[in-house]
């Protein structure tokens, strides 16, 4: 094996609790081993997306917890600075805390890639899927 480095990573403890059990269903002797293949499939999605050009039709999922502070806001900031690639959006208040938007996109890959990015790395999004299709 060669080097390695240690980081200590802060998680939520329902996070790690769901997480711990996946990996165990699954067969995973270590959590190191589990955690570096999660951030090699995030790092195998991001770069695809990278290198999408042209224009697409889509789909954007976000799951988020609404409850944390300014967060809703922050989301529809970021979607009146994209209106142009976003057809409509629906929102389903899915549990007391977490709500659901499904955002119907097309335009240019790279910009609705910003898009999604910019959705997907603000605390309290909990879960953000990509959907793409060429017109
Ligand atoms: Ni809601």
């Amino acid at each position: 094996m060669g080097n390695v480095v240690r980081l200590g990573v802060t998680f939520p403890p329902d996070l790690l609790k769901d997480f711990d059990e996946l990996i165990a269903k699954m067969g995973y002797e270590s959590r190191s081993k589990a955690i570096q293949d999660a951030v090699r499939a995030f790092i195998s999605e991001y770069k695809w997306l990278k290198e999408e050009t042209g224009s697409r039709a889509g789909v954007i999922m976000v799951l988020y917890d609404h409850e944390v502070r300014g967060l809703e806001e922050t989301l529809t900031d970021i979607q009146h600075d994209f209106q142009d690639v976003i057809c409509s959006t629906l929102h389903v208040h899915l549990t007391k805390r977490d709500c659901l938007e499904a955002i119907a996109v097309r335009g240019e890959a790279q910009k609705i890639r910003k898009l999604a990015e910019s959705l997907a790395s603000k605390r309290g999004v909990k879960l953000l899927k990509l959907m793409l299709t060429s017109p």
